[in-house]
């Protein structure tokens, strides 16, 4: 019996959240981690879902490509691909905010203050943690600017996951929108490797290596 190839879920990019038809929320992710191991992981055999926010990266040849905008949108694109999924990697910022209202029309600027109420958007990691069903394997990201490990823990314990990728975005010529990146990934049962500041390409087909090996058990 051919080995079944295994199905991965890459989300990738940031999300836009509108404040009115011409200007919205979003963030720095420009998409070259996420792309970088949809990349890896067709070279090395997989069948590879992307679901991206908007970045001025071309979509890797091989994949299946899903563009969206709004944390909304990206929910819905990955509930809809994740019951043919072997493998989930989350490396899209996602906003956690939303505008409450955006508005219909572009606001003019009157006051010289002008505060926009923002509303939580969903978690699309914790849900697919409720979600998962055996077998299953949930890959996240952790973006943080201090105590890394710590809350890397804390969201691998609280969205139910089978290894976390903790990053260090503070820090110079690494994380959001640069070449290179370096990390600490997790797994479930507390074991960890710290990779060193590298290239996307380098760490994502290091991180792919560990995940789709224990994919095979
Ligand atoms: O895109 P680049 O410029 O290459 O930058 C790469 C990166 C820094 C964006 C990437 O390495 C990274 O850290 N991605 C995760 C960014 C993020 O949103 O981290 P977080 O700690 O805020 O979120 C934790 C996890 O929950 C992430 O897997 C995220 O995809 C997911 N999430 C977060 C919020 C939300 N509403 N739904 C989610 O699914």
């Amino acid at each position: 019996m051919p080995s079944k190839r295994p199905r991965l879920l890459v989300t990738a990019g940031p999300t836009v959240e509108p404040i009115d038809p011409v200007r919205f929320l979003s963030n720095r992710s420009s998409g070259k981690m996420g792309y970088a191991l949809a990349e890896t992981a067709v070279a090395n055999g997989c069948e590879v879902t992307l679901v991206s926010g908007p970045t001025c990266l071309a979509p890797p040849d091989g994949c299946r490509f899903i563009p969206v905008k709004t944390a909304r949108d990206m929910r819905l694109a990955v509930l809809k691909a994740f019951p043919k999924t072997d493998v989930v990697i989350k490396a899209a910022a996602v906003a956690d905010y939303r505008p409450v209202r955006p508005a219909r029309h572009k606001i003019k600027k009157t006051a010289d203050e002008f505060v926009i109420k923002l509303t939580r958007n969903p978690d699309i990691l914790k849900e697919l943690g409720m979600k998962k069903r055996p077998g299953q394997v949930l890959v996240g990201f952790a973006a943080e600017t201090r105590s890394l490990l710590r809350h890397a823990l804390e969201k691998m314990a609280a969205k139910n996951l089978d290894w976390i990728v903790a990053n260090d975005v503070l820090k110079k010529g690494v994380g959001f929108e640069s070449e290179e990146n370096a990390a600490t990934l997790i797994a479930r049962d507390g074991a960890r490797i710290k990779f060193p500041r590298q290239s996307k390409v380098k760490l994502a087909a290091a991180l792919l290596k560990i995940i789709l090996a224990s994919l095979r058990g």
